[in-house]
């Protein structure tokens, strides 16, 4: 951007979330707090556009709350706000108690508030599958140890240094991956892995994937295996 000159020609694609709401969904759950609220709107938003069902359980310290105004017009009793943590437990427990097969949950704040919700329910039997949050930002990551990726389709071996991303790394050698977000976030950058145990430090990939080590977020994750094998 600052490179730019006036009556320069970019390209540009229209933005993507990674937190969308889910076409099948029967019933959309949002829980926020603070400015977690940000996303939430636009799922409000959309859920008056498509007709679909999605109600929001919004926590905020008194006289703190964000676009309050905005998410009573677009919600009305289909929004509870809770500005002590008390009764935000009670409501948070009763709703997700009390959802029909089919809702999906979204929850955005900080992240010990999502960390909470998210385990709550899966104490109460949610499925993974039907938990989405969105974070406010990423952890720290150390800078790593240093590996080799081998890449299959191409034949070439791109050393990767102990501070340096495995995509970083893959820019410099000319291979040209798709990213968005660069911090693990988006899924944007996943690579399909041949060989090796990755170290996965993503907050995209489920569990179960990471655990199947057959795919890889090469913004932040690297090696844990002196090399890698890449389908690329
Ligand atoms: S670029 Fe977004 S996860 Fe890697």
């Amino acid at each position: 951007m600052h490179r730019l000159a006036a009556g320069d020609a970019v390209y540009t694609a229209r933005p993507r979330s990674a937190f969308a709401p889910v076409a099948t969904a029967r019933h959309h759950l949002l829980v926020a707090a603070g400015i977690g609220i940000t996303p939430m709107l636009s799922h409000a938003r959309a859920a008056v556009e498509r007709g679909s069902d999605a109600s929001l359980l919004y926590a905020y310290r008194p006289g703190a709350g964000a676009h309050v105004a905005e998410a009573r017009k677009l919600l009305g009793p289909a929004l509870t706000e809770c500005t002590d943590r008390g009764h935000f437990q009670e409501q948070l427990r009763e709703k997700l108690h009390n959802q029909r097969i089919g809702t999906h949950l979204y929850a955005c704040g900080p992240a010990a508030f999502m960390d909470a919700v998210l385990e709550q329910a899966m104490e109460l039997g949610w499925p993974k599958s039907r938990l989405h949050s969105e974070p406010f930002g990423t952890p720290e990551l150390d800078q790593g140890q240093p590996f080799t990726a081998h890449l299959a389709r191409s034949g070439v071996t791109v050393e990767v240094p102990a501070d340096i991303s495995l995509l970083e790394s893959l820019e410099k050698a000319g291979k040209s991956v798709p990213n968005m977000c660069r911090k693990g976030v988006c899924g944007e950058c996943v690579l399909p892995v041949l060989r090796g145990t990755p170290h996965h430090r993503d907050l995209y990939l489920g569990d179960t994937e990471k655990a199947a080590n057959t795919t890889m977020m090469c913004c932040v994750s690297r090696s844990l295996d002196k090399d890698l094998e890449l389908d690329l």
